[in-house]
Parts: structure tokens; C-alpha cells; sequence
């Protein structure tokens, strides 16, 4: 196979291009088999181009029909075209119209990227580079232009003609075609151009911004489905207030248009003024959507509303830039769900995310920092990393600043930067001025993969009432990243008295200590608090207020004194996490746990359960044991999955057993008898009971028939799923027939039949493995829809460690199969699921040599597409 090195892009080659776009002026003819663009762009040298210069536009998959300059063909000797980009050798050194024509089948387009059709609706996906799939281009996002479009289609198959902007014209154009014309006069980079034509239904609304202006609202989708557009609907009107409120971004077209698609490579995409969504990010009924797909929703909507100001407003000056509209944008949409929802809560989801899908990444073959400095497919850089650690390093920041520096700081950055395409460098740039600071070393965090440890140490003189707190800091290499230097870490803690209140010192000396948070941003420091009557309990690293992993030497006994009286609420669930984490660590390396322990465990949930101030979402968070993936992050190398699971099995019989009949009665009283809401109350009391629920399954014999009976008497899809859920995860002996009652009984709505693949791909039986193929190989499985595939595949590779890493490989062999089939038709799913081999590092000898052995024959596979090829390599070379 070739090595295609010559295809990685580097970061230190960024130059800008010789030409200009000025305008763009489409026109899609649009129908049943093919559609027709016509494009006149506005082209014009920069300052400074030499006459003579070629200009190379972007192409992929396309062919030319027809050129054009300023109205006159090109000869031959003028162009060269091909599927990859069209070449002007000599164009004009002066202001021009380049107009072109292509045809596209949209049909055929399997890939999901450009413009495609999902049933039946013709709908577009650019990002990053699926513009050149429409047009020859400069498909780069540092090249900014208005649009104009008009759309020409059938009106029995299109009655809806939408793309960004506001409606400026529409008609009849004969023979049952009508036509509309669209301009968006926002200059923007053309991965935020969509279009959609289609048979829609919708509903409409409206939101009056803060200066008065009305704007009208509309969610495109299926008919019959209007009624489930509702919770977007009033998401995204919560969005525009939010972003209003908290950070003074208004709106600034006259309409937004939402579209859900039942195929679609991502989440959702923040197309100016014209989002696309996938449908299960926007279809909500309590019969066929869970609590926590009411809360994606919200969060995934306001997400790409938020985009508008940072993404698309200012976007970015190249794909390396990623996080800066991505990273930034996740911090904004998580402050969103705090401020809707309840922040300790959603502070402590977002960390364990954080865990499970970034640390690994982090730790693993696939590293890469938040700003990458190369690339071979840039789509293999949608990553957790660019997101959620993005979203971290932005949340540092205003840790750091303060809020009201942070403010400042962003203010200034909508200030300067509207309508530019910039950097990372610049966004820092306006903290630093805005705040009159220095941010060159914390500008590390966006350059260095890996995740930093932190140790901390300490030391009490009751003589001298001195307290003396060293936190050193080591990062691992990364690939390409040898050695680490210091990063800029801001710790919030406390020192907490032997009454469980914080105390305070009369000096501090040794560091940078303000108020409640150190600053480390040497390889160590050791801070030394005076007046420290008795010895503390530090509670280190408040509101997980860094991305690093904690070692703090806090005994048990100490740990759980922290998850008693920590005014933090994060570092209370913490530290219960850590004490699971630690004896289940132990058991599944094969030492006895003291049994002692496990009851002080026992009695710290069962103190949590019972504590008036808490609430039932906190406390459903609270006594979750970690599963089987966050203990063998904790263990680090050599990883057995079967022995962790076996471990865990055990460990949570011998905590749960002695106290099942409370959790049972606590259970019962949790009941809701009110209709569904997906509000924080009912949704914090049925976390609650799902959380009673899965320990009382997985540690007590009384749990299987409770999940039975729930799963049967459920007035709700979230009791429902997750009753079916816990019963599949634990293999109970109703598992089976559940699944089967659940296919039949939701048989028509292919969101849930998601969830019954997600479920499916849990089980733990040896019969798992042919009851997936057999699932696949079924005629009517929907083979080419990214969620159909990714609930089954991905949930797997993710979700399943015992049966993925089986030693007789036929996980392994399963998927490098699915992934050779896909990669044929949609690369960008094919190379998604693969990353879940990036666990291979870890685990024990055998099996990773099993794992190494099957991704080799799927390298030897001819014909893998480059998103494929890229994640097998760099998971072979780790
Ligand atoms: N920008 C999108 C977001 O808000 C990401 C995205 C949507 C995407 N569709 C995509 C990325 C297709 C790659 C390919 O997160
Ligand atoms: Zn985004």
C-alpha cells in the first residue's frame, strides 16, 4: 500500500491564494435524475499576483460541462479539468466572471458529502470540503463571499426550495417547475452553503431579537413528524435569548430555517441561516425519545445556533483552525445546558465524556492536540479532541480571566474579528490584550497533545500549624511529540477542616495562589499555607477546573470524608468515583478486596441517597459505578476486559446485596405518576431510579424481575430503554425476550429501531457476534444510513470491550469486515468506527496481537479509501 505521504497537509505551509473570490452567483436546475449547476464566481487577482499566475480551483468527483470568462468559451489550450480540480493557466490580471457548468447525480452519492438525496429530499453537507463535490471552487475557509442562488425543480417532488439567507424571489418557470431565489449577503466560506429541496413539512414561530427585530422561525421535516419539531422549536428560541443574555450576540437575517435528514454523516451543521440536522437530533415524542435525547436536542441545537456568531461570523482562516469555532462553541452550548439545566449536573456529564472518549484519545495512537499542525484527511479531525478538550482549554481561559475578564475578552474578539477567517493566535490575542496578561505558555495547551498528570503531595506541622502542598506535573509523549514542557494548570481547591468546612491562612508563599485557585505552570511547586490549625483534606482540581488526571494519594478514608462535606459538588462525586475506581482496579488485577472498605463505600452512597440537599440527579450520578472502560483507563496496560468485567460483576454484588431492599423501597417511592415531562425534576427522578435500577440488577438477584416489570408497565420510552438496556448490559434471563418485544413494538420508527441496534450491540452471550452479522446480512437493513450503522457498529466497538477484544478475534474480525464494506460506500463512517481499535495499546499481549493481525488484512484490502487508511496507520505505527 502506498505510504501517501505525499498528501499530508502541514500547518507551516499555510499561504493564502493568489485570487479572490468577490461573489458567487449558483443556479441548480434540479431533477429526478440529475442536477445542473451553473456557477459564475467573481474572481480577482490579490495585490501582489503576478500576471501569469495560475488559478486552481477545487474539484472532486466532477466533470466540466461547459466554461466561460466574462461570457466568451475557453479554448482548450486555456483549462485543464479533471475529477480533481479545474486549472486556468493563464487567467485575466484583472476583475472576471469564471462561469462553468457541471452535472451531478446526486442519486449516486453515497458519501454523504456535497449534494446528496435522503429520502427522497435533496439536501447538501460542505464541510469541510464538500463544496468541490457542487462546483469547482476554492473550497477553503478563508476564502469569504455572498451568495446568491436560485433553484429551479419539479414542484410535485420539491414543493420546499430553501439555501441561506433571506427569500428574494419566487414563481412558476413552466412545465411543473417552479423557481426561488436565495441571497445571503453575509460573506461566508463556502462549507456554509446548503441547500435543500424536498416534500417537507413544518412548523413555524417566530423570536423578536433584543433590538426588536422579528425573525421569523420554520423546522423543516418529514410530514407527520411536525409535532415531534416542537422541543427543537422551543430550544433554539431558549438558544437566541441565551446567547443575547450571556454573551450580547444577537441574531442577524430575517429568517432561520432548520432541516432535519434521516441521512447524515454528524450531528448537525450550522449552515448559515438553513441548519441541517440529523432527524434524531430534532424528532421528540416521550413515547419514542429518552430524557437524554430530549437534552441532545437542546444542547445540539443551540450548538449550531451558536455557531452563527462563532463559526460563521468569524470562522476559521484554515481546517487546523477547527478549534476555534468547534472548542469555543462546546464551551458555549455546555454554559447553555448549565444555565438551563442544573451546572453541577451537567459540569459532571461533560468530565465523564470527557473521560471516557477524550483521555483515550489522548493516551492512544490517535493524539493529537487541539490545533493540529498536520493533517492527511481532515474529516479524521472532528475529533472528541478538537471538541471537548477544545471546550476545555476555553473554559481555562475564563477560569483563569475571571468571568469578567473573559467577557472582556470575547467582546473584544466579536469586535475585531467579525467577518474575518482567523486564528487561534488571534483569539488569544484579544485575551491577553483585553486583560492586559501574558498567554504565550498557556497557548500550549492548544499545541500539545496529551493529557498532563498531576501528583500532589503533602506535608502538616501541628507544631508550626504549617501546611506544605507540592503538585507536580508530567505529560506522556505524544506521536510526533517526544518531550513536554510544563503547561499552565489552574487548580481550584480548598482545604477542608476536620468539620468539613474550608479553612483559611493567615500566608501562602511558594506559588501563584489566588483566592481559591494555584496556578502550576512549573514542572512542580510546593505552596506552604501558615495558620493551618489542624491537618486538611485538600480538595484539589473544584469543578474538574483542568483537563488532567489527578493523583492525589488521598487514602478512602479521605476521599470519602471529601464526598461527605466537599462544598464542591463535583469533587464530592469525584471522589465516590475514585474509591469505586480504586477497589475495582484492585479486584480486577486479582488482589481481595478488605470487605471493610466496600462497607464504607456502601455507607457513603446510602449517606448520599439520603441527604435532603441533594438533588435526585446529583445523586443518580453520585452512586453510579464506573463501568468496565473507566476501569481499564485506570489500569492503564496490559488489560484484560473479560477479568474487569468478571471483577466488576462480583464487586458490585458484594456492595449492592446487603443493601438491595433499601434501594428497592427507594426505587418504588421514585415513581412518577404525573404525564411525562422532559423538565430537570422528572428527569433527575427517573436518572435517579435507572441509576437504583442497574445496581439492582447487576448486585441483587431482585433486579432482573424490576427491570422486567418496568419495561413492561413503562409510560415512557426513557423507563422503557433503559429497563431494556440495563437487562441486555446485565444479560438477565428476560434480556433476550425484551430485545425481541422491543423490535416488534416500535417496528415502524427507525430512531428507535437505533436504539434496539445500541441495546443489541451490548450483550454479553457468545451468541452476540453471529447475531450481529446476522442483523447486517438482512436484505431490509438499512446499509448505507450513518445511524443505522454507527448504533450498531459504533456502540460495539465503544461500548463492549469483553466481546469487541475477544481472544478468539471474531470481535476484531467483525468489525475490520463491516469496515471494508462501508469504506466502499460512506469513508467517513467506515473510518469513524474503525478508531475503536485504538485501544489495541492497552490491552494485554494476546489480544492486542489478535487486533494487530486483523487490522493488517484490512490493510491489505485494495482500494481503502484515504479516511480508512489514515486511522489504520496511525493505529498500526502506535
Ligand atoms: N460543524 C459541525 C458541528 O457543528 C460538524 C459537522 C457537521 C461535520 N457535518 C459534518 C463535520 C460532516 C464533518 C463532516 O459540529
Ligand atoms: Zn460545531
Amino acid at each position: 500500500m502506498r505510504t501517501d505521504t505525499e498528501h499530508t497537509i502541514f500547518l507551516r505551509d499555510y499561504a493564502p491564494t493568489p485570487y479572490r473570490i468577490i461573489s458567487v452567483d449558483l443556479d441548480f436546475k434540479i431533477t429526478e435524475e440529475t442536477t445542473r449547476v451553473r456557477a459564475q464566481l467573481t474572481i480577482e487577482p490579490r495585490d501582489g499576483t503576478e500576471p501569469g499566475t495560475p488559478l486552481v480551483l477545487d474539484g472532486d468527483g466532477i466533470s466540466l460541462d461547459s466554461i466561460a470568462i466574462d461570457g466568451a468559451p475557453l479554448v482548450l489550450a486555456a483549462y485543464a479539468a479533471d475529477e480533481n480540480g479545474l486549472t486556468l493557466v493563464e487567467p485575466p490580471h484583472r476583475r472576471f466572471v469564471l462561469e462553468t457548468e457541471v452535472l451531478l447525480r446526486p442519486e449516486t452519492n453515497s458519501k454523504l458529502m456535497g449534494l446528496y438525496r435522503s429520502s427522497g429530499t435533496w439536501c447538501t453537507q460542505c464541510e469541510p470540503e464538500g463544496f468541490r463535490r457542487i462546483t469547482y471552487y476554492l473550497d477553503r475557509p478563508d476564502i469569504l463571499a455572498p451568495f446568491k442562488v436560485r433553484i429551479t425543480a419539479p414542484k410535485s417532488v420539491a414543493p420546499v426550495l430553501l439555501s441561506n439567507g433571506n427569500l428574494l424571489e419566487a414563481g412558476e418557470a413552466g412545465d411543473g417547475m417552479h423557481y426561488v431565489v436565495w441571497e445571503d449577503p453575509f460573506p461566508k466560506p463556502a462549507y456554509l452553503f446548503a441547500l435543500v429541496a424536498g416534500d417537507l413539512g413544518s412548523i413555524h414561530d417566530s423570536f423578536t431579537t433584543m433590538s426588536g427585530r422579528k425573525v421569523d422561525l420554520a423546522i423543516y421535516c418529514t410530514h407527520g413528524k411536525e409535532s415531534e419539531c416542537l422541543y427543537a422549536m422551543d430550544s433554539l428560541k431558549r438558544s437566541m435569548a441565551w446567547d443575547e443574555k450571556r454573551f450580547g450576540r444577537e441574531y442577524d437575517l430575517d429568517v432561520f430555517n432548520i432541516v432535519a435528514v434521516s441521512d447524515f454523516n454528524f450531528g448537525a451543521m450550522e449552515n448559515k441561516g438553513l441548519n441541517i440536522f440529523n432527524d434524531k437530533l430534532v424528532f421528540a415524542s416521550p413515547e419514542t425519545a429518552s430524557d437524554a435525547n430530549y437534552a441532545s436536542i437542546e444542547r445540539v441545537i443551540a450548538h449550531e445556533y451558536f455557531h452563527n456568531w462563532t463559526g460563521n461570523r468569524i470562522t476559521c482562516r484554515d481546517w487546523f483552525q477547527l478549534c476555534l469555532k468547534e472548542g469555543l462553541t462546546v464551551y458555549r452550548d455546555q454554559e447553555f445546558s448549565s444555565d438551563e439545566r442544573s451546572r453541577p449536573v451537567q459540569r459532571i456529564h461533560d468530565v465523564e465524556n470527557l473521560r471516557v472518549t477524550q483521555f483515550p484519545e489522548d493516551g492512544g495512537p490517535l493524539a493529537h492536540p487541539p490545533r493540529p499542525d498536520r493533517y492527511r484527511e481532515i474529516n479524521n479531525f472532528y475529533t472528541t479532541t478538537v471538541y471537548q478538550k477544545g471546550s476545555e482549554v476555553v473554559r481555562m481561559l475564563a477560569t483563569i480571566l475571571g468571568e469578567e475578564g473573559f467577557r472582556k475578552g470575547m467582546d473584544l474578539y466579536f469586535d475585531r474579528h467579525d467577518g474575518d477567517a482567523t486564528t487561534i493566535e488571534a483569539f488569544i490575542a484579544v485575551f491577553e490584550e483585553a486583560n492586559g496578561v501574558e498567554l504565550g505558555q498557556f497557548s500550549r495547551w492548544y499545541t500539545e497533545a496529551g493529557t498532563p498528570e498531576v501528583t500532589a503531595t503533602e506535608d502538616y506541622d501541628a507544631a508550626t500549624q504549617t501546611y506544605r502542598l507540592t503538585l507536580t506535573q508530567k505529560t506522556n509523549p505524544t506521536p510526533n511529540q517526544p518531550e513536554k514542557a510544563p503547561f499552565v494548570i489552574p487548580v481550584r481547591f480548598g482545604l477542608i477542616g476536620p468539620n468539613g468546612s474550608d479553612m483559611g491562612w493567615s500566608a501562602v508563599s511558594g506559588g501563584t495562589v489566588k483566592d481559591d485557585l494555584i496556578i502550576l505552570d512549573q514542572d512542580s511547586v510546593t505552596l506552604t499555607f501558615e495558620g493551618i490549625a489542624n491537618k486538611p483534606v485538600p480538595s484539589l482540581f473544584r469543578g474538574f477546573s483542568a483537563p488532567v488526571k489527578l493523583h492525589s494519594g488521598l487514602g478512602q478514608e479521605e476521599l470519602l470524608f471529601l464526598a461527605r462535606h466537599d462544598v464542591d459538588p463535583f469533587n464530592r462525586w469525584d471522589a465516590l468515583q475514585s474509591v469505586s475506581t480504586h477497589l475495582l482496579a484492585e479486584a480486577a488485577e486479582g488482589r481481595a478486596w478488605d470487605n471493610g472498605n466496600i462497607d464504607a463505600l456502601r455507607q457513603a452512597l446510602l449517606d448520599t441517597l439520603n441527604d435532603a440537599n441533594l438533588d435526585d440527579a446529583f445523586k443518580a450520578q453520585a452512586i453510579g459505578i464506573p463501568d468496565e472502560t473507566d476501569i481499564a483507563r485506570h489500569i492503564g496496560r496490559d488489560v484484560d476486559p473479560d477479568a474487569i468485567a468478571q471483577a466488576r460483576a462480583a464487586f458490585i454484588t458484594a456492595l449492592v446485596a446487603p443493601m438491595a431492599g433499601t434501594l428497592e423501597a427507594l426505587f418504588a417511592s421514585l415513581a412518577i405518576h404525573e404525564a411525562y415531562s422532559p423538565g430537570a425534576s422528572q428527569t433527575g427522578r427517573r436518572s435517579l431510579r435507572t441509576a437504583l435500577l442497574s445496581l439492582l440488577v447487576a448486585g441483587s438477584d431482585i433486579g432482573a424481575a424490576l427491570a422486567e416489570r418496568l419495561y413492561a408497565n413503562a409510560g415512557n420510552m426513557t423507563e422503557r430503554y433503559a429497563a431494556l438496556a440495563i437487562s441486555v448490559r446485565n444479560w438477565t434471563p428476560d434480556a433476550q425476550a425484551l430485545l425481541g418485544d422491543f423490535r416488534t413494538r416500535y417496528s415502524g420508527d427507525l430512531l428507535v429501531f437505533d436504539k434496539w441496534l445500541v441495546a443489541s450491540a451490548q450483550a454479553k452471550d457468545d451468541g452476540l457476534i453471529e447475531r450481529m452479522r446476522t442483523i447486517l446480512a438482512a436484505p431490509d437493513f438499512p446499509r448505507t444510513n450513518p445511524n443505522r450503522l454507527r448504533s450498531l457498529l459504533g456502540s460495539f466497538v465503544m461500548n463492549n470491550p469483553a466481546q469487541f477484544t475477544r481472544l478468539d478475534a471474531s470481535g476484531f474480525r467483525f468489525i475490520c469486515e463491516a469496515v471494508t464494506e462501508i469504506d466502499k460506500v460512506n469513508p467517513q463512517v467506515a473510518a469513524r468506527i474503525l478508531t475503536g481499535f485504538r485501544i489495541l495499546p492497552m490491552l494485554e499481549q494476546r489480544r492486542r496481537s489478535a487486533g494487530r493481525a486483523a487490522l493488517e488484512s484490512l490493510k491489505n484490502q485494495d482500494g481503502l479509501s484515504r479516511n480508512t487508511q489514515d486511522i489504520l496507520e496511525r493505529i498500526l505505527a502506535g
